[in-house]
């Protein structure tokens, strides 16, 4: 292999790798967003009772003699629209539990921060007993909230677990009889990333941090469209305080996904705000996608009439003022009141997910020009649709280049073999032509979001090697990103996924350590590497990309093997003074169908050895079926 330091073909912008987030598969609440009651405001439209248990009763129970909880609407209140009244007759004898997303873990020694709001309607309730129960009621922590007024009133009280436990559940018990109303009931960790208050779960946006993602594209995927237009993702109703973001049926509730998940929903928790910090948090750039005024294609295709986008587009200005805007403006004082004077610095604005077609066409362009009209530099990332070899994808890619579209969104879920044979999909695309946003992608194991995909070892590589491709054309590709980001063990809809999780654990797929590996190598320039004077695109099975990177002055190297032999290479470094030693860094695993798990989540890593050249010479043993990353200092 021939690696010519000096040749710089391209950039790699720094947005070359990155993450995208949806909630899908509980990724957000019950995953990400560390809430941990389901269903806290009674809000959950199928039931409004989802989540909790009453005496004597699996879900709940309408009438029992201890006592009786019922839904209440307050006579004003659109982003909160439920409370519960619960009737205690005896006080020793009702009680309400939480039952959690798939249950609740916590930890021995760890406190929980209960937070709720209660008023006393009528007879002489003055305490709420709350206790963590394991199975058979067995009580693994506990606390009391004395209760003072009559007016809807907030109160805190700190729970410590007693013991570690991935399906625990909350149970509320009474002092006194009569009536006592009840709404945002909540329980956080204390110990949440940054030890923000009612924050993220720190073990998951820790395994995003260790990413270095260059942006962090959110919502989604296609909860932006949703099914109809009013279920789609509106980010005015995810922002201010978050007992008036009202909850919304997930578009991955059951009815629409390979799973029962009929308590699929969204609190918004996790929303605007929380996402831009995030994106600060990770030192990645905030990419947020909008509703184009069209719900998803694949469901109803419902479309806001031309002349009714409006508000749509209104959204997206908006939002552009509330990340970027002075704390004097509307949007920008939200921000401020929320916490952050200092804009997020937004640079991309997405206009729709993967529609397609000129319905798209003519959306995207008045999106286009009124977000250029007022702001000239926002960067534009167009959406294609999700067939990128269809005729509809065709002509998306023509209209959009005939309009400049600056990035075009591309998905492709596709089999390993599809990422092996497509290293070479932008080798003679268009230099000129908008930049490329990989935006999803993930190999399938055995059929497009099939419940049966693995996220096995030959999906991982064969991903590496299609993104040594990319990276190779890093002159047009400039974002890229894996999908779906996370999903829970017990409440997912799509495999396969970068980052599973349950209550109490998580753990990156050889995936997520393939998207890590090239991500934290990604270098600052392109070089050349070839082999026989041809770039290495899958000859002998082998993919090679090179970068340089100037501020730590290295050369990177990254070889893919995808076949099942080792292989002899010959790497010759040239057109600079390399140091002797180095670093060699190989992710590999024995098995096509190995794959990382809860019980052996490091099955698959990479492992780092010292490695020399001599003058910038060296001979390796590439080992089967393995992603190989060579680093030496320059000068
Ligand atoms: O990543 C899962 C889904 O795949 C996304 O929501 C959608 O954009 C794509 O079809």
């Amino acid at each position: 292999l021939e690696v010519d330091i000096n040749n710089k073909i391209a950039e790699i912008q720094p947005t070359m790798y990155g993450v995208f987030f949806e909630d899908i598969n509980f990724a957000a609440d019950g995953g990400l967003y560390a809430e941990m009651i389901k269903n806290r405001s009674f809000e959950f439209t199928v039931d409004p009772f989802l989540g909790w248990i009453q005496p004597n009763s699996d879900r709940h129970s309408f009438n029992n003699n201890s006592g009786i909880g019922s839904i209440v609407k307050y006579a004003d209140n659109p982003g909160n629209t439920n409370f519960i009244r619960v009737k205690v007759n005896n006080d020793q004898g009702y009680q309400l539990i939480n039952e959690g997303f798939r249950g609740m873990g916590i930890k021995e020694g760890e406190s929980y921060n209960l937070y709720l709001s209660a008023a006393k309607h009528s007879g002489n309730i003055s305490k709420i007993n709350v206790q963590f129960i394991g199975e058979n009621n067995v009580v693994l922590g506990e606390t009391s909230v004395d209760v003072t007024s009559s007016d809807w009133t907030d109160y805190t009280a700190q729970i410590t677990a007693n013991k570690t436990l991935a399906k625990a559940k909350l149970k509320f018990t009474f002092e006194g009889t009569g009536e006592i109303d009840l709404d945002m009931i909540s329980l956080f960790p204390v110990d949440t990333w940054k030890g923000r208050e009612k924050g993220l779960r720190k073990d998951l946006v820790q395994l995003l941090y260790d990413l270095d993602p260059g942006f962090l594209r959110f919502p989604g995927g296609c909860i932006v469209e949703g099914r109809t237009l009013a279920r789609r993702y509106q980010w005015k109703k995810t922002v201010g305080p978050i007992e008036n973001r009202e909850v919304l049926v997930n578009r991955w509730n059951t009815e629409f996904s390979h799973r029962l998940t009929p308590d699929y929903y969204q609190s918004f928790g996790l929303g605007f705000f929380e996402y831009f910090q995030l994106s600060e948090d990770l030192g990645a750039e905030p990419l947020p996608i909008l509703s184009c005024g069209m719900a998803c294609q694949f469901n109803s295709g419902e479309l806001v009439p031309m002349d009714e986008l409006d508000p749509y587009i209104q959204d997206a200005i908006d939002l552009i003022e509330f990340a970027n805007g002075s704390i004097d403006t509307p949007w920008g004082k939200l921000r401020n009141e929320m916490g952050h004077s200092e804009p997020f610095n937004l640079k991309y604005i997405g206009v729709g997910n993967e529609q397609w077609g000129p319905d798209y066409i003519d959306r995207y362009k008045v999106f286009g020009q009124a977000i250029k009209a007022k702001y000239p530099d926002m960067i534009i990332v167009s959406g294609s649709g999700p067939f990128p070899d269809g005729d509809y994808f065709e002509y998306g890619m023509e209209e959009l280049k005939k309009l400049n579209a600056e990035i075009i969104d591309e998905h492709y879920y596709r089999s390993p073999e599809w990422f092996r044979e497509n290293a070479t999909r932008y080798d003679s695309y268009d230099r000129k032509g908008p930049k490329i946003f990989a935006g999803e992608y993930a190999a399938q194991s055995v059929a497009i979001a099939s419940p049966e995909n693995k996220n096995n070892w030959e999906c991982a590589f064969s991903e590496a090697a299609f993104i040594t491709g990319l990276e190779r054309n890093a002159e047009v590709v400039n974002l890229t990103s894996y999908a779906p980001l996370m999903a829970h063990e017990e409440g997912w809809q799509w495999t396969p996924d970068m980052i599973w999780f349950n209550n109490l654990q998580s753990y990156g797929t050889a995936n997520y350590q393939v998207q890590k590996l090239f991500s934290t190598n990604r270098g600052t320039d392109l070089i050349s590497v070839t082999s026989a004077g041809k770039d290495l695109t899958g000859q002998n099975e082998l993919y090679a990309s090179a970068v340089t990177d100037s501020g730590t002055n290295e050369v990177i190297v990254k070889v893919v093997n995808t076949s099942n032999q080792s292989q002899e290479v010959a790497i010759n470094l040239k057109g600079k003074k390399v140091y002797k030693k180095g670093e060699l860094i190989v992710l590999k695993s024995e098995h096509l169908e190995d794959e990382n798990s809860f019980e052996n989540p490091d099955k698959i890593v990479p492992v780092t050895a010292e490695i020399q050249n001599r003058g910038g010479k060296l001979s390796v043993e590439l080992q089967p079926y393995s992603v190989s990353v060579f680093k030496f200092k320059i000068r």
